[in-house]
């Protein structure tokens, strides 16, 4: 009797903790769409037969990524006002950059060309760690 109560206690905090905390961002929503593909691209986009597939995938991440580069990080309330507008210049500029690697991403794939295909994967990669440190919000 006694552990089902406390087993009810624990339940009732979980649900309770997933309500409170706040909702996605408009900017995490395109970040989990990306996530979703790009978990699945890594996978295959050394496999030729995948091509289109990985090209489909590599669309879903360009036009989540565009639609993020017009919104800002959350971050960026958290700066002093004088130093707000070059941190969200300096995240646009990120974007277009990550947005040009996955067009060289959609070349290589489209070329057949998996070994590159490849590499620029990992670069992404190598970009989303730097771009993270840099205009993600640390967690509190
Ligand atoms: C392969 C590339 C990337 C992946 C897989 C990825 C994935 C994610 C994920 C899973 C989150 C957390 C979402 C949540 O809390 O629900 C996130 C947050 C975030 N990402 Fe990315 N990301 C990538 C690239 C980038 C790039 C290139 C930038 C910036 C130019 C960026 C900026 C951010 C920011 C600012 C947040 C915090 C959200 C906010 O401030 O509202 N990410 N990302």
């Amino acid at each position: 009797m006694k552990l089902r109560l406390f087993l009810s206690a624990i339940l009732i905090a979980l649900v309770s903790s997933t309500m409170i905390r706040a909702a996605d961002t408009a900017l995490e929503k395109e970040m989990k769409v990306v996530k979703n593909a790009f978990n699945q691209l890594k996978q295959q986009a050394a496999d030729p037969a995948q091509n289109t597939s990985s090209l489909a995938l590599v669309a879903k991440i360009r036009a989540a990524a565009k639609s993020a580069s017009s919104l800002e990080p959350e971050k960026t309330a958290d700066l002093p006002e004088k130093d707000r507008a070059a941190f969200v210049a300096d995240y646009k500029d990120e974007m277009k950059t990550f947005i040009a690697n996955l067009d060289k991403l959609a070349a290589a794939l489209k070329a057949g060309n998996n070994a590159d295909a490849v590499k620029i994967v990992s670069d992404l990669k190598t970009m989303q760690r730097e771009a993270h440190k840099e205009f993600r919000k640390s967690e509190d």
